[in-house]
């Protein structure tokens, strides 16, 4: 036996005898490394004379294919032997308790809107939207409050910097200026998302955020709004009573509760009133439809014949009801939290309390809540 083959039979025969991957390594490191016993030999052909090398060239050559195969045919072993190993000791215990998931709740808020949405989208009113950010024509002038007149201050208004053109532009204080974008339609240049404009008759509720400087249990600097308009040749105040008074017995899910209508004054209605809701607060927590309380939960009326003129309608051929609830403040007196600040303090232990389950939207026929 050459000494080649003996050098190869030694190679291959440790390779297929390497117990594991890092023995392996010394093995392949030894014969095929930089410095190896096979290396060498292959550095040899070099200075050898070109018979020579003829005839030693293709057997140092076979050595070292013969031992790079061994050694990969070893490693092919190993490595299945170890995810053997692995698979077996490894096993997925399928009775064990799945680690608990957070699952995301319903804000409560958001609650209220659908229910809210879903009642009034049952008596036939559509959706409308409008800009958070307003001008000072849509959010007060066309509603007719007077230029300088107190009521503009009454809504504690969040004012932006002046723009080039010297406009100071405000946050929305209500959902009111959104009745203006409605019935002016046309005339006025919105973005195109805000499809709202339209022709009476009109029957539309705008849902939004409103926002005002002021801050207490009951009151956040920013807050939900839900407005309703309904213009036609013959509305009344008796419509916006019926409208209201259906709403707020299918919103608390019962016939008991109670309504009441004060005089009020807004500057775009006449004549203006605010509903209030029968309640009982004795024993902290509050009570519909029972009780010597009465909790106030929108304002309301026809629509001022100059709001209707400023919107390009005729106010002898068109009238109308507009009325707006206060959706955040209508959930707490239905789900009975004590706190508006809390609705929007983004604390998940709240949230899981009092939210709701996405699976469960709110529907007048299959149940709201
Ligand atoms: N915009 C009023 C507010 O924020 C609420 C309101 C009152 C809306 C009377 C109306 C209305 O549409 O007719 O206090």
């Amino acid at each position: 036996m050459t000494e080649l083959s003996k050098l190869q039979d030694e190679l291959t025969g440790r390779a297929r005898a390497a117990a594991d991957l890092a023995a392996l390594e010394a093995v392949r490191v030894e014969a095929l490394g930089k410095s190896g016993s096979v290396s060498e030999l292959l550095k040899s052909l070099g200075k050898m004379s070109p018979d020579e090398r003829r005839e030693r060239g293709p057997r140092i050559n076979g050595l070292r294919d013969a031992v790079a195969d061994a050694v990969a045919a070893r490693r092919g072993e190993l490595e299945a032997a170890e995810l053997d190993a692995r698979l077996a000791s490894e096993r997925v215990d399928l009775s064990l308790p799945a680690p608990p998931q957070r699952r995301g709740r319903v804000h409560p808020t958001m609650q209220t809107l659908d229910e809210m949405i879903a009642i009034f989208a049952d008596m036939g009113f559509s959706l409308a939207e409008g800009p958070d950010i307003e001008d000072d024509f849509h959010n007060f002038t066309a509603l007719n409050f007077p230029p300088k007149h107190p009521a503009r201050e009454m809504h504690d208004t969040f004012w932006l910097a002046a723009d080039a053109a010297g406009e100071r532009k405000l946050l929305r204080t209500h959902t009111s200026p959104v009745q203006v974008r409605v019935m002016r339609g046309g005339q006025d240049k919105l973005p195109a998302w805000i499809a709202n404009g339209q022709a009476p008759p009109i029957r539309v509720i705008v849902p939004g955020r409103v926002y005002r400087s002021d801050s207490d249990a009951t009151h956040t600097p920013m807050f939900h709004q839900l407005e309703g308009l309904v213009i036609d040749r013959a509305i009344h105040m008796g419509h916006l009573k019926w409208t209201l008074d259906a709403f707020t017995r299918r919103f608390f899910e019962t016939e008991a509760v109670v309504t009441r209508f004060r005089p009020h004054h807004f500057p775009f209605t006449e004549p203006s009133a605010e509903m209030d809701v029968q309640c009982d607060r004795s024993g902290g927590s509050v009570k519909i439809g029972q009780g010597a309380d009465w909790l106030e939960i929108l304002g309301g009326g026809m629509v001022h014949p100059k709001v209707l003129a400023n919107c390009g309608l005729d106010p002898d051929e068109w009238q109308g009801f507009a009325f707006g609830l206060g959706v955040d403040r209508l959930g707490m007196l239905k789900y009975g939290m004590p706190d508006l600040r809390d609705m929007f303090s983004a604390d998940v232990r709240w949230l899981d309390h009092y939210g709701f389950s996405a699976f469960q939207a709110p529907n007048p026929a299959t149940g709201l809540s």
